[in-house]
């Protein structure tokens, strides 16, 4: 007979640690709402710190089932953010190569990391910003279609449903199929589209709202404004209940409040999605109903730090 275990059982690989994140009841935001309880949950605990390792490590995957990437390749996408440091990890775990393209102006803390994991960058021209780097991706696909996958976040379906088979399942377990609202921020729609899905399936009634931005120009990173961005294709509105604008202020008030009253540092998008799961549990508390509100912290504030350099000298 073998002992009871008090921990995790040992694992191949880090990058099987995706997922399986806590769901965290908030204590004193929402505590005066009667009936409401609200639960973040933590995707800032996933190996890379954020909500992107759940897609990146499901389109890798999907990518090495189907041959599109193995040895000889190399996978190649357009991002400095939560999902460039999320394919930088996961194929450095793998053994996979990995190059990012970014504008030749993204911040020096933003290259390290993905140096760190041993990715490849690639800048492109600063003036282009973002759609830029977009563009050079397609070109050098485009030019050499054997040496590289390409995973297209925006349009690769396996994103949703790495949150449809993963986290709503997760949810759904955690508070036994009883979840009133789903809230989450829009980057994507990876999180929101996929969640959603798998809770209308396993949380009966529940109503699923995305929160984006309140005005075009803002400063929730991580967060798209859908009326003056280019829509992805896995973004679609109609399937959800609504949208909640969040005006970029109130993200980052609430971010600074998750921090010192229930203990989370976490991002300005996560500030956000938790200002809208609040204007929820307002409104239920409002109309007499009473549920479980639920919503996704995707990384922690001190991603968005400049980090120190480490110390070279001992001083005794
Ligand atoms: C900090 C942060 N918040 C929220 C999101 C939104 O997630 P999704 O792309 O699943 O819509 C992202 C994704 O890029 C992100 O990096």
């Amino acid at each position: 007979m073998s002992a009871p275990r008090h921990g995790p059982a040992p694992v191949e690989s880090v990058a099987r640690l995706v997922g399986a994140t806590p769901l965290v009841r908030l204590r004193r935001i929402g505590a005066d709402l009667p009936g409401v309880r609200i639960y973040a949950k933590c995707e800032f605990m996933n190996p890379g710190g954020s909500v992107k390792d759940r897609p990146a490590l499901r389109m890798i995957d999907a990518a090495l089932a189907s041959g599109r990437l193995g040895p000889g390749k190399t996978l190649v996408d357009s991002t400095s953010g939560n999902t460039g440091v999320a394919y930088s990890w996961i194929c450095a775990a793998l053994g996979l190569s990995c190059a990012l393209v970014m504008p030749g102006n993204v911040s020096a803390a933003r290259r390290r990391i993905a140096r760190a994991y041993g990715a490849e960058l690639i800048f492109s021209d600063p003036l282009e910003g973002s759609d830029g780097a977009i563009r050079k991706v397609r070109e050098l696909v485009a030019a050499e279609p054997g040496r590289w996958f390409y995973p297209d976040q925006y349009g690769n379906e396996e994103n949703p449903r790495a949150h449809e088979l993963g986290t709503a399942v997760e949810i759904a377990e955690a508070l036994d199929g009883r979840v009133a609202a789903l809230v989450a921020g829009i980057g994507t729609g990876g999180t929101v589209m996929g969640a959603s899905r798998g809770l209308r399936a396993l949380a009966p009634g529940v109503r699923c709202w995305a929160v984006e931005p309140a005005e075009p120009l803002h400063g929730l990173e991580g967060l798209k404004h859908m009326a003056s961005s280019i829509v992805p294709p896995i973004y679609r509105e109609a399937e959800l209940d609504g949208k909640l604008p969040v005006a970029t202020a109130d993200g980052w008030a609430m971010a600074e409040r998750l921090g010192r009253e229930e203990g989370l540092r976490v991002g300005h998008s996560a500030g956000a999605a938790v200002a809208g799961a609040l204007e929820i549990a307002r409104r239920m508390a409002a109309a007499g109903a009473a549920g479980n509100v639920v919503t996704v912290l995707p990384d922690r504030a001190d991603r968005y730090f400049e980090p120190r350099r480490w110390e070279r000298r001992m001083a005794w």
